[in-house]
This record gives structure tokens, C-alpha cells and sequence, in this order.
């Protein structure tokens, strides 16, 4: 806030939106240099590789700005492999997760040369290892093990309990190993877990790494010639009145329960970098008042920003110029026809007027890269600010493109 009104760095967010449009993602270069440079200097102290988790804000120009801060990504399909390869990315540091990998997704990433591939149960294995055959290559593998704690987080970003479909019981992992050293495809590289996102308390985070520190403990006795472990993302941010540990309380968490394991840790933050880093920026259209409630109508909704609706998430809402005067409970509302699409259910707003401009917080993380073109409107464009510039580092998607490929 300068001079009472939003601004991103040194630009005053009435002045993007003059430049291009609502709604609009809007990001800032120094926030998101700023956060990789503390995630990574927490951990100087221990050989450690940040691979930004791509899917938390997948455009090139973020990509772009963590390539060139030394980071490595975490990938979860060959699109975003196409998108690291696009802004330079070193590939060489990039770790492939997710339970549905396909062949030809292992072919493209063999080829490559990423660091490991995050294996989510035996037959991915198998398949892993039928595709390095085919290559004449051994394929680096972690295997992912789901701890089995509650990371009391919402229950669909918790990964690492029991009933989740994400990586293998621990109980399993260690014949799994063994099973891999006949499989000729395969090396072991690593050992893997991740146990949710939007982490706010530590314990959890102890309690897992207490136990993959054991797992990788035994694995490296038994002769498996693992390097690096994997401890996953998911520290989380304020969105409204969390309360989420610093990076250096995190760092600690994560360290002492590992220490003097001798692995090269992968760490895998992707909310924590990016969220805090850009903001949706968006018009009052109507006000609308009813015997029950008070609207307000504005040209983002649920296509742009899903989190609302998926997961009653909360984002804070602010008028860019705050005007004087008497504060109102309202519901922000987007356009789409679906009762779900409600910015932000009864916030206590000042005054607002048709035109008016709003920045929703928090929308870097899980923001475009959750953008849809739901009731066919074109995803909004964004923004990268440095300083006192900015410039579109994504125009904004036309009807046109929404019907490329179509045939009537
Ligand atoms: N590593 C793995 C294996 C993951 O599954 C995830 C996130 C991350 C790292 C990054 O987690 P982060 O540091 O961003 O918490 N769409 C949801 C979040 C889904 C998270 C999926 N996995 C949301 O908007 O809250």
C-alpha cells in the first residue's frame, strides 16, 4: 500500500489493469526471487537441491526466474518437463512424481536426464524398469512411502495417510528395493515422501522424517546405493489466520530428525515460494442487494481462481483504492453460473462502486495454474512486475483459441 492505494513492487495495480484488463494475475519479481533465496539459504548448511514444484505456478516466467536462482523442479508430467526444458531449466535436476506416469512419459524424461523419478508403486516399477530396458539405460528411481501421518491439512491435500493413493506403505518399501536390484532398467537413487500441503504445524513433519531418516537408514546398510532423499513441499502460508512456521523452524524440523544421514536432500516447496508472490486482480461489475444478502459481482470467478470453490479455501480480498465510509458485509461473487462461485463468502468490505478495482491475495500458488476456461471465458493474462516496470509474460487467452482444434 503507497499513497493508500495497491501496489505490486513500485506499479500501482490501477495502472496494469488500465494496461491490460480484468481480470489479471499479477506477480512480483522480488517476492519470488526473495522466497527462493531464504528456502534455499535455510538449508546452506546441508547439500541440498530446491526443485520448485512446477504445478504451483506453472508459467514460463516464474520457471524462468528459479532456473536462473539455481533451482531444479519437481515435475508431475511431460508438460511440465516441456516447460522447464523452455526456459533453460537444468534437467539434470528435476524429479518426476505423481501416480499415473505414463511409458511415454518415462521415454521423454529418460531421455532427458532427470535426476530421479519419484515411483508410486510396484507396477510403475515394473514399468519403469520395461522402459529403461527398452532405452539400454538404468532409470534412477526414489521410491515414494506414505508415512502414514496426518498432516492436518485439508483432507484433499493430505498425501501421507494410509487411505491416500500416493506412494507405497513403508512396510513395503524395503522388499520393493530388493525386488528392483534384479530389475535391470533400474538404479536407485533416492527415497522419497511427501506428506501434504498447506503444512502449518511442525510435528508432523518431525514425525515423517524421524521415520524415512530410518527408512534410508536401512536401505543404505543393506547396500543400496541411495543419494539423495526426497522430503517433499507443503510448508504453508497465512492465507487468512494460519499461523504456518517460518522457513528456519521448517528447516529445523526437517534437519534434525536427518541429522548426520549424509544425503543429499531434495526439497520440493511450491505454495511457500509463489503464493504470497502474486495476487488476482479483478472489477466490481454490479452490487446487487436482496432481502438475504449483499453482492458484489466481479469479472473473476471460479474459472480463474478455483481454491474458493474447491476447497472453501479463503483468500483475502482488497479494494486497490480503498474508499471512505461506512463497511458493508458482502459476498464477492464471480460470473459463473454456479452457486460455488463466491470469491469470498460475508467479508466486511468499505464502500464499492461499479468499476471499482479488488486484488484477491495470496493467488500465486495454485492460482492460473488451476485456471480453466469453465462457461468458456478465455483465462486471464498475466503480469510480472520488477520495480517500476512490468511487462505480460501471458497474453490473455481469446474465444479463438478456446475453439482451436474444434470441429463443428
Ligand atoms: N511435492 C509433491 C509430491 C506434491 O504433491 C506437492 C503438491 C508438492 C510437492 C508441492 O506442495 P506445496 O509446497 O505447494 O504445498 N491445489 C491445492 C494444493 C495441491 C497440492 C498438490 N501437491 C491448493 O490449491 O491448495
Amino acid at each position: 500500500m503507497t499513497g493508500g492505494a495497491l501496489h505490486c513492487e513500485g506499479v500501482p495495480l490501477s495502472r496494469i489493469a488500465e494496461a491490460v484488463g480484468t481480470p489479471a494475475y499479477i506477480y512480483s519479481t522480488a517476492t519470488l526471487t526473495r522466497h527462493l533465496g531464504v528456502v534455499q539459504q535455510a538449508f546452506a548448511n546441508t547439500p541440498t537441491l530446491v526443485c520448485y514444484s512446477v504445478k504451483a505456478c506453472s508459467t514460463l516466467a516464474v520457471l524462468k526466474l528459479f532456473a536462473k536462482g539455481g533451482a531444479g523442479f519437481d515435475i508431475v508430467s511431460v508438460g511440465e518437463l516441456e516447460r522447464v526444458r523452455r526456459v533453460g531449466g537444468d534437467l539434470r535436476k528435476v524429479v518426476f512424481a505423481g501416480v499415473g506416469k505414463t511409458e511415454d512419459e518415462m521415454v521423454a524424461a529418460i531421455r532427458a536426464g532427470i535426476l530421479m523419478f519419484n515411483v508410486e508403486s510396484a507396477e510403475e516399477l515394473e514399468a519403469l524398469d520395461r522402459v529403461g530396458q527398452r532405452l539400454g539405460v538404468q532409470a534412477p528411481f526414489a521410491l515414494r512411502v506414505n508415512p502414514d501421518v496426518d498432516a492436518k491439512t485439508h483432507r484433499y491435500i493430505a498425501t501421507g495417510l494410509k487411505t491416500s493413493k500416493f506412494g507405497v506403505p513403508v512396510g513395503e518399501a524395503v522388499a520393493l528395493y530388493a525386488k528392483s536390484k534384479r530389475m535391470k532398467g533400474l538404479v536407485a537413487r533416492g527415497l522419497d515422501c511427501h506428506i501434504g500441503s498447506q503444512l502449518t504445524d511442525t510435528r508432523p513433519v518431525r514425525q515423517a522424517m524421524t521415520l524415512v531418516g530410518d527408512v534410508y537408514k536401512t536401505l543404505r546398510a543393506k547396500g543400496f546405493p541411495l543419494t539423495h532423499l526426497d522430503v517433499g513441499g507443503g510448508l504453508g502460508v497465512t492465507y487468512s489466520t494460519e499461523t504456518p512456521p517460518g522457513v528456519a523452524d521448517y528447516a529445523k524440523a526437517v534437519l534434525e530428525p536427518l541429522h548426520g544421514l549424509g544425503a543429499t536432500l531434495v526439497l520440493e516447496p511450491g505454495r511457500v515460494l509463489v503464493a504470497n508472490a502474486g495476487v488476482l486482480l479483478t472489477r466490481v461489475l454490479y452490487r446487487k442487494k436482496t432481502p438475504a444478502k449483499h453482492f458484489v459481482i466481479v469479472d473473476a470467478g471460479m474459472n480463474d481462481l478455483l481454491r474458493p470453490a474447491l476447497y472453501e479455501a479463503h483468500h483475502e480480498i482488497a479494494p486497490v483504492v480503498p474508499r471512505k465510509g461506512k463497511r458493508a458485509t458482502v459476498d464477492v461473487v464471480g460470473p459463473v453460473c454456479e452457486s460455488s462461485d463466491v470469491l469470498g463468502h460475508s467479508r466486511s468490505m468499505s464502500p464499492l462502486a461499479q468499476g471499482d478495482l479488488l486484488a484477491v491475495l495470496t493467488a500465486g500458488a495454485y492460482g492460473m495454474s488451476m485456471s480453466s476456461s469453465y462457461n468458456s471465458r478465455p483465462r486471464p493474462p498475466e503480469v510480472l512486475v520488477d520495480g517500476e516496470t512490468f511487462r505480460v509474460v501471458r497474453v490473455r487467452e481469446t474465444v479463438t483459441d478456446l475453439m482451436r482444434g474444434e470441429t463443428p
